[in-house]
């Protein structure tokens, strides 16, 4: 193997130790990297706050959908699910939609963690180290039933969707096929997901031991939208090529307190 630059080794030895627990040798010492938790900082809120008089929709509430409305067995979810990158030009259905975001992102229980001394601890139908959820979803919407086309953002407590800006439909396949180094499926989709991280919800508690975690929940998402669309005859494909700046900029997050970690495509199945 050929040798590499010292300078790009070193970039490969931190960069893998991302993937890696702590080195408790190495680690600063704690008072340094003290949580905000643990020195007695309000937790910051689980879900980004909008205007009250922002423009919202209706989604279709967990308790009006049932197993009769998604019958496929996870057995067959888990069997068929692949990464699918033809989509049909048929919308989803505004139900279709509330399952996807329920299954990715859906709040399950509020209540008392006893494990970390908390009141109010949200439960999604994902797991979170300390229960944190760092993510926003947003939708560019362009073929759901009732849904004008335009960027959208999921309101989980409330379950429904937060109306972010309109989209020029002309052009709209072309600025996400560009926004991902040209591959095109992703500008036929017929709702792209696009997840960001608030990376403070988890450091809150974890300080500087935050960043494996967010990663790793970050596939449990995406693994829940795989799943989920297999069970409405849909399709979705993890994505991380695209342009993390100009991703940013379209959905107007601020790339440092938030900031776009993945995005996945979805449509109907061909
Ligand atoms: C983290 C991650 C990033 C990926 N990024 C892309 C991508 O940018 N473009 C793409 O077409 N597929 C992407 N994929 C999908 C993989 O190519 C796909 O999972 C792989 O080929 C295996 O196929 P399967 O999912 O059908 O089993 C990504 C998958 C993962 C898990």
């Amino acid at each position: 193997m050929e040798k590499r630059k010292d300078y790009i080794i070193e970039i490969f030895k931190k960069n893998r130790a991302l993937l890696k627990g702590p080195d408790w040798e190495t680690m600063p010492p704690h008072e340094d990297w003290e949580s905000d938790q643990q020195k007695g900082i309000e937790e910051p809120p689980p879900q980004k706050a909008y205007p009250k008089d922002a423009p919202i929709i209706d989604l279709i509430s967990r308790n009006h959908f049932s197993s009769r409305d998604f019958p496929t067995t996870v057995l067959d979810a888990i069997s068929n699910r692949r990464s699918r990158r033809n989509f049909s030009e048929s919308p989803l259905t505004r139900k279709e939609l509330s399952f996807l975001l329920y299954a990715t992102q859906g709040i399950r229980k509020v209540g008392p963690d006893e494990r970390h001394g908390q009141k109010r601890a949200v439960r999604r139908t994902v797991p979170s180290g300390g229960s944190r959820h760092p993510f926003e979803t947003y939708l560019v919407i362009q073929q759901v039933e009732g849904v004008s086309p335009g960027i959208y953002r999921y309101l989980a407590f409330e379950e429904q969707l937060l109306f972010v800006k309109s989209i020029e439909d002309a052009s709209i396949a072309e600025t996400l096929s560009k926004l991902t180094f040209s591959q095109s499926f992703v500008g036929k989709s017929a709702v792209l997901f696009i997840w960001t991280v608030i990376p403070y919800r988890t450091e809150w508690r974890y300080s500087i031991l935050s960043y494996k975690d967010i990663l790793i929940e970050a596939g449990h998402v995406c693994q829940n939208l795989y799943l989920a669309c297999e069970a409405i005859n849909a399709g979705t494909c993890a994505i991380l090529a695209y342009d993390q700046k100009g991703f940013d900029e379209f959905i107007d997050v601020n790339g440092e307190e938030e900031f776009t970690v993945y995005i996945a495509p979805v449509g109907k199945q061909k």
